[in-house]
């Protein structure tokens, strides 16, 4: 399983550290096989990790340069990132990231050996349009995205998911999932509303190898209950 930990514009520098000495010693105390990613805001980025992989949330995909507010490749190199969230929906639906610039950043990091984490999701009046228009929507969010990337893993995150409380319903995370499976070999996350309680449910569906977590990972006691949650699994 791969489970990720996505703080969004959460947390300082020092409760990052606070943050990351629990989750490493938990990973390493339970021998941990799983893939654990953690996602901190930019400010928080350090050599930290030993057994837990440091990705970014976003990144302008350039060497260096004349974009003010951004950062880009040559910080990312200081820090040994080689991680990176692409197309997640705050990316998309707040700060109105289009689909060319987000295939634009998807070919940069991928020529840069990145590993990819993609998220691709679907507001709710599009879901209400029914099957048809759902995988219509989902699909036009691999254009200019190659699915044979080979550090590529898909999040799965419906809009109407991410923070609210809700999730979709087995059947749907399922169905999706599986059209997913027919576009591409990559690992497959579900991410939205994601927590203790339906974690396990969750990740034992079919096509379902991992969790991206939002709210739910802040607190580090809880991630941890999920990776050990995921390590369950595989012992069944
Ligand atoms: P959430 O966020 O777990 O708070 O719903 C998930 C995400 O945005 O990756």
């Amino acid at each position: 399983m791969i489970l990720c930990a996505n703080f969004k514009a959460n947390k300082t520098r020092q409760e990052t550290r606070a943050y990351m000495a629990v989750v490493e010693s938990f990973v390493a105390a339970n021998e941990i096989e799983d893939t654990v990613m953690v996602f901190p805001p930019f400010t928080a980025l350090e050599h930290l990790s030993r057994n837990v992989l440091i990705g970014v949330q976003n990144a302008y995909p350039a060497q260096n340069g004349a974009y003010t507010g951004e950062i880009t490749l040559e910080q990312l190199d200081e820090f040994g990132i080689k991680t990176i969230l692409i197309g997640h929906s705050e990316r998309r639906h707040v700060l109105g990231e289009t689909q060319e610039q987000i295939a634009a950043k998807f070919r940069f990091f991928a020529e840069n050996g990145f590993v990819i984490i993609y998220c691709v999701g679907e507001p709710i009046e599009v879901r209400e349009l029914g099957d048809k228009a759902l995988m219509q929507y989902v699909d036009a969010q691999f254009e200019g995205i190659d699915c044979n990337y080979t550090d590529l893993i898909i999040a799965y995150e419906p809009v109407w998911a991410i923070g609210t409380g809700l999730t979709p319903t087995t059947d749907q995370i399922v169905t999706m999932h599986s059209a997913l499976r027919a576009k591409t070999s990559a690992p497959l996350l579900y991410g939205g509303s994601v927590k203790v309680d339906n974690a396990q449910s969750i990740m034992e569906l079919d096509n379902v190898d991992g969790v991206l977590v939002g709210s739910a990972s802040l607190g580090a006691n809880d991630f941890c209950e999920m990776i050990a949650l995921a390590a369950e699994l595989k012992q069944v």
